[in-house]
């Protein structure tokens, strides 16, 4: 009789939704362009926006100064995707030479140095990359190929090179040139090309040393707000982005004097941090992972597992589960359920049923 309430009860606690929509924008701020999701602060227009460097210009996709293509903002890991064009140098049927050597500004966004590569496809080619002038290297390591035995779908030396970048800075060049001095001839591999790109994101294909497109190639972004660590910019309140029910996350750089922070809703809470009521409590009872055994209560910012009356423990699968004990018998402990429950009654939809529940055993 008890077992098969309480299985009841479970499947009533997992179907109840609670379907409450997060907002990504400010009230009364459009949240995209067309497919793109424009979370805060990040905002289309003055008004949307944090400040202008957040600022998204749906026609041409670009986020304030900077001159890459947004593809896609994320807030969970503070990361944006963006495309960038590549660099080429090719030479025609008479023997000269075209190039193009993208300038690449980030405004306060960086390339991530962990999940990008600087790749180069080409035969005796190498790519790197150069300050704003073309002067002066900023890789310390160039990433250079051959084509002695080329294979489809390897990006390590052969027709194609992919090494790591180092951190870089916010503007720089990208350039694609013969190793060698020797001009390439028109019949075999007339072009040398030199782009950054997310990591397995570009597979190598032969065909690719003559007829590589001018493509774009996907890139992932870093972003962060504020100019001070977190240490700082919670000593001014007024000025502190994040929103309650949130953690601070230092940018994690060496590199900038003033890289600022990140904000993410803490544990128990998911949403917008940026946004005030951003960040919204999550219902674990509605999760199906939430390893109770019988009955969940959902908590601001976590859950409790229960045992049917009568039964001691956490409740939990990988706790002491629900287990018969003498002293849960007496009437206190059934009178502590009730209350518990009474507690929660008027917010919970799943625990009237746990109320309901307690007394219909009575
Ligand atoms: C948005 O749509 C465009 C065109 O339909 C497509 O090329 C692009 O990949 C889409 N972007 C995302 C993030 O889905
Ligand atoms: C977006 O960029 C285009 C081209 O630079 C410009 O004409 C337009 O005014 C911009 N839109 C907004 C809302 O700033
Ligand atoms: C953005 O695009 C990248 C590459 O396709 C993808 O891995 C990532 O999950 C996307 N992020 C969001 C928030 O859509
Ligand atoms: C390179 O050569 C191929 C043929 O091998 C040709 O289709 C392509 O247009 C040439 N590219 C340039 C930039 O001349
Ligand atoms: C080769 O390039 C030169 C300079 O860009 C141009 O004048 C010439 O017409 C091109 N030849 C062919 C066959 O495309
Ligand atoms: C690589 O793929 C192309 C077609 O995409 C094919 O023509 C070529 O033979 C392949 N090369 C090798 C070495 O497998
Ligand atoms: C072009 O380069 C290929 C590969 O190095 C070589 O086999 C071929 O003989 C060259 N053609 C001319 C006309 O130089
Ligand atoms: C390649 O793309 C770049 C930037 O998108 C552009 O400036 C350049 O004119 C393009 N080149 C060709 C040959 O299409
Ligand atoms: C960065 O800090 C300076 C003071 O050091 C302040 O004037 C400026 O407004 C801050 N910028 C941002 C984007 O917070
Ligand atoms: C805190 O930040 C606000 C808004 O940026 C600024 O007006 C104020 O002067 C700051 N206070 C201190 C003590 O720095």
């Amino acid at each position: 009789m008890l077992l098969q309430i309480n299985v009841i009860l479970m499947v009533i606690l997992t179907t109840t939704k609670a379907a409450s929509q997060v907002a990504q924008s400010l009230p009364g701020c459009p949240d995209n362009c067309e497919n793109i999701t424009i979370p805060y602060p990040f905002g289309i227009g003055k008004e949307c926006s944090l400040s202008e460097a957040y600022e998204v210009n749906c026609t041409t996709l670009t986020v304030a100064y900077a001159n890459f293509k947004l593809f896609n903002i994320s807030l969970d890991d503070g990361l944006m995707h963006g495309l960038l064009p590549m660099a080429y140098h090719c030479y025609n049927s008479t023997g000269r030479v075209s190039w193009s050597q993208p300038k690449i500004r980030l405004s306060r966004f960086r390339i991530s140095s962990k999940l990008n590569l600087l790749t180069t496809v080409g035969c005796s080619s190498r790519a790197n990359l150069m300050d704003m002038d073309g002067k002066r290297d900023i890789t310390g390591c160039k990433s250079r190929s051959s084509c002695k035995s080329l294979a489809n779908g390897t990006c390590s030396g052969q027709g194609c090179m992919q090494i790591p970048i180092p951190y870089l800075a916010q503007e720089f060049r990208i350039q694609a040139q013969r190793a060698t001095r020797k001009v390439g001839n028109w019949s075999f591999n007339n072009c040398t090309y030199g782009f950054l790109a997310y990591k397995d994101q570009y597979i190598f294909q032969e065909t690719d040393l003559d007829n590589m497109k001018n493509r774009s190639f996907l890139v992932a972004l870093e972003w962060s707000v504020g100019n001070t660590s977190c240490k700082e910019a919670k000593k001014n309140k007024t000025s502190y982005i994040c929103k309650e029910n949130s953690v601070c996350v230092d940018f994690n750089s060496d590199f900038d004097r003033d890289p600022g922070y990140k904000c993410r809703c803490a544990q128990g809470f998911k949403g917008n941090p940026y946004l005030t009521d951003g960040c919204q409590d999550i219902n674990e009872c509605e999760e199906t992972q939430t390893f109770c055994i019988h009955g969940c209560v959902n908590t601001i910012g976590g859950f409790t597992c229960q045992c049917p009356i009568g039964m001691s423990g956490d409740g939990s699968l990988h706790g002491s589960g629900c287990y018969r004990s003498g002293a849960a018998k007496s009437l206190r402990n059934f009178l502590y359920i009730g209350q518990y429950t009474l507690i929660f009654q008027k917010t919970l939809p799943c625990v009237v049923v746990i109320y309901s529940f307690v007394f219909s055993i009575m």
